[in-house]
């Protein structure tokens, strides 16, 4: 495993990591996902991502129910949670989502609790707050990294202004800004990582904990043929997420991929996690899977990363069409 600095702060990250997001309480069950978490502490990852939402509160009650039955160092692991849909779906009440500090106090309590842990290793804000000010986020996550309940804090989908209104506020007030922010990245999805954020990696520094790195599955080519019945976009309550990830336009280009893919000898699952490791502003990419045999595959990203030279990243910038126009500086 390789590991990589979370932005500027000390915290070692696998370059990959396991999420649970959609699968832990909806597609797998404990006895799975303890072979998943398994697998992957075995290859030497140290994070796993999480959050209040996932599965309606779920999937924290389910990786806390695996952690509990190993006998790992709690030195040896980090976790996260999110805080922000809250986790009563329909239900919520006024202070049951959001970023005020009334719920990000109270969901930081929630998922210790429902992780079983005596702290967070990273805690993120899952999405800005437009109703809340900035400075009581600020204040909120100074105060729980003062209580020992979250060592580092970060942000989950903010805008590169609104990150660094909470770096300015921070800095006057001499308390810690966002450490990280965990955005989407695949090679779909590259303005935020290769554009927006490019002065905040600059200036500041902040750690990536990037997700989605195969769209979905998209990037796997399992749709290339139609939808397989066991798999993400066929799941009912997901047609939101079908709709905006599969377009004849997009399996096209994930059909071109292949080549490239065949050309070195590899899946397109591995070579586009690959392609994502070789980024040097992504801390750690989180992986997602519902089989074993998935993240074996999504692991050997690792062994290929060397192979993705200017000359092949050039090549599936051509068959992509997806890199951003960089502004010039
Ligand atoms: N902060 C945020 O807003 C946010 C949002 C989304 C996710 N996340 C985090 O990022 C993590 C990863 O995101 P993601 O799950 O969307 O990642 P992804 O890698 O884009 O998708 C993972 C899914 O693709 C399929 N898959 C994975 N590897 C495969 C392979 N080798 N062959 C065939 N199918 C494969 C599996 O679904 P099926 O088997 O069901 O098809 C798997 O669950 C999440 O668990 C979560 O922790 C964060």
């Amino acid at each position: 495993m390789l590991y990589r600095r979370m932005g500027r702060t000390g915290l070692q990250l696998s370059a990959l990591s396991l999420g649970s997001w959609v699968t832990f309480g909806k597609q797998v069950d404990d006895a799975d996902s303890d072979r998943l978490m398994s697998l992957a502490y075995d290859a030497g990852v140290n994070f796993f991502d999480n959050a209040e939402v996932y599965s309606r509160g779920e999937s924290e009650l389910m990786m806390g129910r695996v952690l509990k039955t190993k006998s790992w160092d709690r030195s040896s692991y980090t976790v996260s949670s999110k805080a922000f849909f809250g986790w009563r779906g329909p239900e919520n009440k006024p202070n049951q989502h959001g970023l005020s500090r009334k719920h990000l106090m109270e969901a930081c309590h929630e998922a210790l609790q429902r992780l079983q842990l005596e702290y967070l290793d990273l805690y993120f804000c899952h999405r800005p707050d437009k109703n809340v000010p900035i400075e009581e986020v600020v204040r909120t996550m100074n105060t729980l990294i003062q209580q020992g309940k979250i060592l580092y804090w970060g942000t989950s989908e903010w805008s590169a202004a609104e990150i660094m209104e909470a770096h300015m506020v921070a800095r006057q007030l001499g308390l810690e800004g966002p450490a990280v922010e965990q955005p989407e990245y695949n090679l779909f999805r590259r303005q935020k990582m290769e554009v927006d954020y490019a002065p905040i990696f600059r200036n500041v520094g902040m750690g990536t904990t990037i997700w989605s790195p195969l769209a979905s599955g998209l990037l796997t080519g399992k749709y290339n043929n139609g939808i397989p019945e066991e798999s993400r976009l066929a799941l009912e309550g997901f047609e939101w997420l079908k709709d905006k990830t599969l377009s004849e336009e997009k399996l096209n280009r994930v059909r071109s991929l292949e080549a490239v893919a065949q050309k070195l000898n590899t899946s397109l699952a591995t070579l586009s996690i690959a392609w994502c490791l070789s980024n040097p502003n992504v801390s750690t990419v989180i992986l997602g899977a519902t089989k074993e045999s998935q993240l074996t595959e999504n692991l050997k990203a690792l062994d290929l990363l060397p192979q993705l030279t200017p000359e092949v990243k050039i090549e599936i910038d051509t068959i992509m069409g997806t890199q951003p126009t960089l502004p010039e500086y």
